[in-house]
């Protein structure tokens, strides 16, 4: 009797725990696809990153950018590429399509500020995600 309650608790645990794993696994892959493969709309928690990295922007100029993004850079070639975005990357990435895109100074200031947010903070979000997996991994 004893045995069985402790084989009853020790396989309900096992499945409590890989649900928990899959259900983790299954958030992270809805969140990746979610965020990598367009342009996001700017949030508030965005709008903190930005503060916390001295980047001047608010939520209405985040916005703007963003349908910038949408409006100039969709027509050449698919959002997809911009996985290869991080705060480092895009200045020079910008400098050479602002040009294809024909940006005004304005247009241009605007989508550069919103991919480096974006970017800085979605690299933020998964850095703090693979660390509370590793946390919970014993
Ligand atoms: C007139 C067409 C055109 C427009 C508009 C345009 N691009 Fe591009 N883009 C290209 C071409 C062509 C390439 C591939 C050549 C290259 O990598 O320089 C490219 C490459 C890229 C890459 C990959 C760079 C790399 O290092 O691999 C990114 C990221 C990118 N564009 C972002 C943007 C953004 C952001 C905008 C809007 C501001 C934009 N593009 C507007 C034509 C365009």
């Amino acid at each position: 009797m004893i045995m069985k309650n402790w084989k009853r608790a020790c396989i309900s645990r096992l499945i409590s725990k890989s649900l928990l794993k899959n259900k983790a696994g299954f958030c992270l892959a809805l969140f990746l696809s979610a965020c990598m493969n367009n342009a996001p709309p700017p949030t508030a928690s965005h709008l903190q990153y930005a503060e916390a990295h001295g980047y001047k922007t608010t939520l209405a100029d985040l916005q703007e950018g963003r349908e910038l993004v949408l409006r100039k850079c969709e027509g050449c070639h698919s959002l997809y590429r911009f996985k290869k975005g991080s705060p480092e990357k895009w200045p020079a990435i910008m400098d050479s399509m602002s040009i294809q895109a024909k940006l005004t100074p304005r247009q241009d200031t605007l989508i550069r500020t919103y991919l480096i947010v974006v970017s800085g903070h979605l690299r933020d979000s998964l850095t703090a995600a693979k660390a509370m997996k590793a946390q919970k991994t014993p």
